[in-house]
């Protein structure tokens, strides 16, 4: 088999650079070592920043985002119980979109089915070769068969776990990493959200956070030690918990019920440099990967594919190489600030028992310049709503 790009993994990076390089008639082949159920099972990210809506736009994939997401004017800090709001669009103009992670990939696969372009689920042992060599190639085992794919370029969308980054030679590559000493415990529930924002709660028992999917179905978090079970959490544990570090006003109003998923996601940030091995380009989670707290992987995995995709489409459509060549050094001047305001946002309102109470006092501090300095609030905005 052949094809000019190779695309690992179908998350929403492998799935959005399929469906731009197909529409630009640049051929792609996905292949991904999951099932599409299982893909579709994993509950994550659920705001969309204006570039990552625009881009569902440009895909032609974008009706159903339009239809049943919630365009968000704002969020809500909080700081041991006192509440400040962020207003967007007061701010800077501008909005994000609450539509989950899981829609998104719905919606590209979907897309993905109606036009038959080949994706190859279930795959197992799947390896990238001769990438720094002229002949670069995948093969993978299906139903206990080996094949070959042949390509031009391969595109590593194959997430922070996958082959690609590993199949580099590790004096090639350089890993810039923070590992933070806690994880986030989510529950996903049928009831309507406790707020119309989100939340995002700084409490001396940890950071929580509000969040929703729908307006009849809430997402929730909690920060934790990164070594937590989620078998040590009945729900009735987490209800009580999460109640805890909201203020009163909030938890009265919290509506429960039985969980529908529950999960522990570790912190980390991470940035591999360059992105660009021979014909070997990585992408979204891949290449980097922020903590949660800035609403940032998606929205990060959906720029880089957009500039890999036009390179690629330079590349093949008009014989240019000038967009391949500059793939790594351009997304990652937008990764790194993108990195610094994640880091920002969880330094700020997580829990850091190393720090003590100066950095306590400081964080404190933090919340109060932010509430009183409409400039402080406008970087954030214009850093939550989306770089350029
Ligand atoms: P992924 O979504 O990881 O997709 C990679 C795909 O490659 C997967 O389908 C995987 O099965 C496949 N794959 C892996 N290895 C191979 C292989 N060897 N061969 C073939 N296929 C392979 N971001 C937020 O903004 N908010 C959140 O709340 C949030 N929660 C998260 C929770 C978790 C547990 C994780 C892991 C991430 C979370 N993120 C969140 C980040 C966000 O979900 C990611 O940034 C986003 O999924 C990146 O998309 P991606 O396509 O690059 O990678
Ligand atoms: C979510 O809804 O899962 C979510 C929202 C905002 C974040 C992180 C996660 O910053």
């Amino acid at each position: 088999m052949r094809t000019q790009v190779a695309i690992i993994g179908a998350g929403p990076s492998g799935l959005m650079l399929g469906r731009l390089l197909e529409q630009a008639g640049v051929d792609a082949v996905i292949i991904e070592r999951k099932s599409p159920d299982y893909v579709l099972g994993r509950i994550r990210a659920g705001v969309l920043e204006q570039g990552a809506m625009d881009l569902l736009d440009a895909a032609g994939v974008g009706e159903r985002m339009h239809a049943e997401g919630l365009i968000h004017r704002g969020v809500d800090l909080a700081f041991d119980g006192d509440m400040l709001n962020i207003n967007f669009e007061k701010l800077i103009g501008k909005h994000v979109m609450v539509y989950g992670q899981t829609e998104v990939t719905r919606d590209l696969m979907d897309a993905r089915r109606q036009t038959g372009a080949l994706t190859i689920y279930d795959a197992d042992d799947v390896a990238i070769h001769d990438f720094d060599g002229t002949a670069p190639r995948v093969t993978y085992r299906k139903d206990g068969v080996t094949h070959t794919l042949d390509c031009d370029v391969i595109a590593g969308c194959d997430g922070f776990h996958g082959v690609c980054r590993a199949s580099v030679p590790e004096n090639s590559v350089t890993s810039f990493e923070r590992v933070y000493p806690f994880g986030w415990l989510g529950v996903l529930v049928d009831q309507p959200p406790v707020a119309e924002e989100l939340i995002y709660a700084h409490h001396e028992r940890g950071f929580a956070l509000c969040s929703m999917r729908s307006n009849t179905r809430s997402r929730y978090y909690v920060q934790v030690p990164s070594d937590e079970k989620v078998e040590n959490w009945s729900d009735d544990r987490f209800w009580d918990e999460l109640r805890a570090r909201l203020n009163p006003a909030t938890a009265a109003v919290l509506k429960t019920g039985a969980s529908i998923e529950k999960s522990v996601a570790p912190l980390r940030s991470f940035v591999a440099e360059p992105l660009r091995f021979g014909s070997l380009f990585l992408a979204g989670d891949a290449a980097h990967i922020v903590p949660p707290t800035g609403a940032k992987g998606l929205n990060l995995a959906m720029s880089d594919v957009k500039v890999l995709a036009e390179a690629f489409i330079e590349r093949f459509v008009e014989g240019s190489m000038a967009g391949t060549d500059g793939y790594s050094a351009k997304v990652l001047q937008r990764i790194w600030k993108a990195e610094r305001f994640s880091w920002w946002m969880t330094s700020l309102l997580h829990t850091f028992p190393e720090t003590g109470n100066f950095g306590r006092r400081i964080q404190r501090a933090e919340f109060d310049y932010l509430a009183g300095s409409l400039a402080a609030q406008q970087s954030l905005a214009e850093n939550y709503v989306g770089l350029p």
